[in-house]
């Protein structure tokens, strides 16, 4: 008898990014435990490394969009967590550390003149993509180091999707992009030990054949994936996961961001998804 595969086959889906060149990255100060500021940075190293990332989204066929750095604001490079679009509508990030705050109003601003002009500043801390991440029509939403959890309130509210708030414990994965990755519209992988009980329970209830990750592919940022719903581009050391991923149809592309890395920051943080209405 002739049994066919239970593979899925993927589909992907061109995506409309927005990118900011690590120009003036470096760590200076430290605000989550993979910042060592005494430790050197290769400026033109993670450069290249960007560089690389960038063209990598333009050969499957994505628009990447660049806005400016800003001298002074070393993390900008992490475009995730500048904001939020979901259906062209953009909520702004208002950052959890002094040393981040003014790239909230500066993403806001080059959102609001190419093409999103229901553009809202918000009344609670929220850190954009890294702790929002969108599953289909539900918004996954983070919490526990950065986003102030009365922010979940006001992005349902604000965007009109239902919000599922989940709660980080492990300070190495301080954003929700660090610690889980969509991969389709009601697929994810995820590391559980950096959710609180009650946040695994409600992973387990919505996402029962979730991949999971071990404590080493989530050591080496293996969660901080992309996905357009057929390649998932993630840390190349993450090849665990990488197995996972290609065992269930999807096409994993290593990326080296070692550099950036030293920022607590890879893939996923490099990318801010700007979903059209
Ligand atoms: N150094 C940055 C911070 O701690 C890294 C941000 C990484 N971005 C992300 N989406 N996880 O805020």
């Amino acid at each position: 008898m002739h049994r066919t595969g239970s593979v899925p086959s993927r589909t992907a889906v061109p995506r409309r990014l927005l990118m900011c060149p690590p120009r003036h990255f470096d760590v200076t100060y430290s605000i989550n435990p993979w910042m060592e500021p005494a430790k050197p940075v290769d400026g033109g190293l993670a450069l290249a490394q960007w560089e690389r990332l960038r063209a990598l989204y333009r050969e499957l066929g994505h628009t990447v969009e660049v806005v400016e750095p800003a001298g002074g604001l070393p993390d900008m490079v992490f475009a995730a967590n500048g904001a939020t679009v979901i259906d062209g509508k953009v909520l702004g990030a208002r950052f959890r550390h002094e040393e981040r705050t003014a790239e909230g109003p500066l993403y806001l601003s080059w959102l609001r003149a190419h093409g999103f002009p229901e553009a809202y500043w918000p009344e609670h801390v929220n850190e954009g993509e890294g702790d929002y991440l969108l599953a289909g029509r539900r918004l996954l939403a983070g919490t526990g180091f950065r986003t102030d959890p009365r922010s979940h309130a006001e992005a349902q509210e604000f965007f009109g999707v239902p919000v599922t708030g989940l709660t980080l414990v492990d300070p190495r994965f301080y954003h929700l992009d660090t610690a889980l990755a969509v991969l389709s519209d009601d697929e994810i992988m995820y590391y559980p030990e950096a959710f609180t009980p009650g946040s695994r329970a409600v992973l387990r209830e919505l996402f029962p054949d979730a991949l999971t990750a071990t404590a080493e592919g989530a050591a080496v940022f293996g969660l901080n994936a992309f996905s357009d719903g057929r390649h998932v581009l993630l840390p190349e050391a993450a090849t665990g996961l990488a197995a996972g991923l290609r065992e269930r149809g999807f096409e994993p592309i290593g990326v080296d961001l070692t550099e950036l890395l030293k920022a607590g920051g890879s893939v996923k943080c490099c990318t801010l998804e700007l979903r059209e209405g």
